[in-house]
């Protein structure tokens, strides 16, 4: 019988070896990422700071094994037919609405994403948008850049408390959760809405499950963490937000379409609520002429994981979905466990 170290090593050597592997990378990521696929495959990188347009992704996919990929890529179902060798789709990020997984899933390509690592980046941004839009920091910050503060005044940037309040968080996911966890030192009401309870949201949290109309109409604060999906585009348009109190903040960290920008605005220019921060867009990067107008909307350019850790650690974990991928190995954040099945060779 074989040392446990032995089998291990036997196992590795049996797996196959992705040293002649392909990857193309579509644009720059953090290095040390680069750096780990180069060790073992000859990697291509995209070098400009742009999204490929369609046709250049369709080219570059090409006979590449493996393509680690961003959300701004939009994965369809010619770029996947384009993409003849690929045996891994690895998405730089949580999301994977760019990517047509069906259509992966019928060619027996994996697809990965980088859950987890983001989680509490994404939820400080959240609450950094919850407090820019309560106490309406951009609009005070232009005012006194403008040179127009010209002394303490009793009724100058009034905002809304956040502490006491009800906070209700749609999505109990990872993000959701923690978004709910950070509120415990504003000693707040949580209330949460999600397709079924979760218990382990409830168990962290102490949040209370309601119904979606129960829950806009009773938070002070609205988070949206819901992952975008046939049934989430537009969970929230102007019949939702007709429910909302007159003083609530909707904050959104999700995707764009699971909010009707359009009727958003409305909302807003009719102080139908007080205050909005949104970090994401229907069309990104468009944002609506209405939207860029109001001064209670906070508007930030889908930066929720944007720290230098959380990067790092978001390509590098890319990397490695895809790498495990080209030796064969399932994946650590397959997305398509059907895919396996009929994997390519
Ligand atoms: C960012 O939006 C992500 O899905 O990682």
């Amino acid at each position: 019988m074989l040392p446990p170290r032995s089998i291990e090593a036997r196992k590795k050597a049996g797996r196959r070896n992705p040293m002649n592997s392909s990857v193309y990378v579509t644009r720059l990521i953090p290095r040390p990422a680069i750096e780990l696929l180069e060790q073992s495959c000859s990697v291509d990188v995209n070098a400009e700071d742009r999204v490929l347009g369609k046709s250049e992704l369709v080219e570059k996919v090409r006979g590449k094994d493996g393509i680690l990929c961003l959300l701004t890529d939009m994965v369809d179902q010619e770029v996947i037919e384009a993409a003849d060798s690929a045996k891994v789709f690895a998405n730089f990020a949580v999301g994977y609405d760019n990517i047509d997984v069906d259509a992966a899933t019928r060619r027996g390509i994996l697809v990965t994403n980088t859950p987890g690592v983001l989680t509490d980046t994404t939820a400080e941004l959240a609450w950094a948008l919850v407090f820019a839009a309560a106490r309406r920091i951009p609009e005070a910050d232009r005012f006194t850049r403008a040179g127009r503060f010209t002394g303490w005044s009793p009724t100058l940037f009034l905002g809304q408390d956040i502490t006491g309040k009800t906070l209700g968080v749609v999505g109990a996911g990872r993000i959701g959760t923690a978004v709910a966890e950070k509120s415990h030192g504003f000693r707040m009401r949580i209330l949460y809405h999600d397709i079924e309870r979760n218990p382990d949201f409830e168990r962290r949290t102490g949040g209370t499950y309601a119904t979606l109309d129960t829950l806009l109409e009773q938070a002070d604060i609205v988070s949206m963490h819901v992952p975008l999906t046939e049934a989430t585009v537009h969970l929230i348009g102007r019949h939702e937000l007709k429910k909302m109190k007159k003083t609530a903040i909707l904050v959104n960290t999700s995707r764009g379409p699971v909010v009707n920008e359009k009727e958003l605005a409305e909302a807003l220019e009719n102080e139908e609520i007080a205050g909005a921060g949104l970090d994401v867009y229907e069309e990104e990067p468009k944002i609506s002429a209405a939207l860029m107008r109001l001064d209670n909307v906070v508007l930030a350019p889908h930066i929720g994981s944007a720290s230098v850790e959380t990067r790092t650690k978001m390509a590098v974990m890319a990397a490695e979905n895809l790498l495990a991928a080209l030796r064969g190995e399932t994946p650590p954040n397959l997305v398509n466990p059907e895919a396996l099945d009929r994997r390519r060779k």
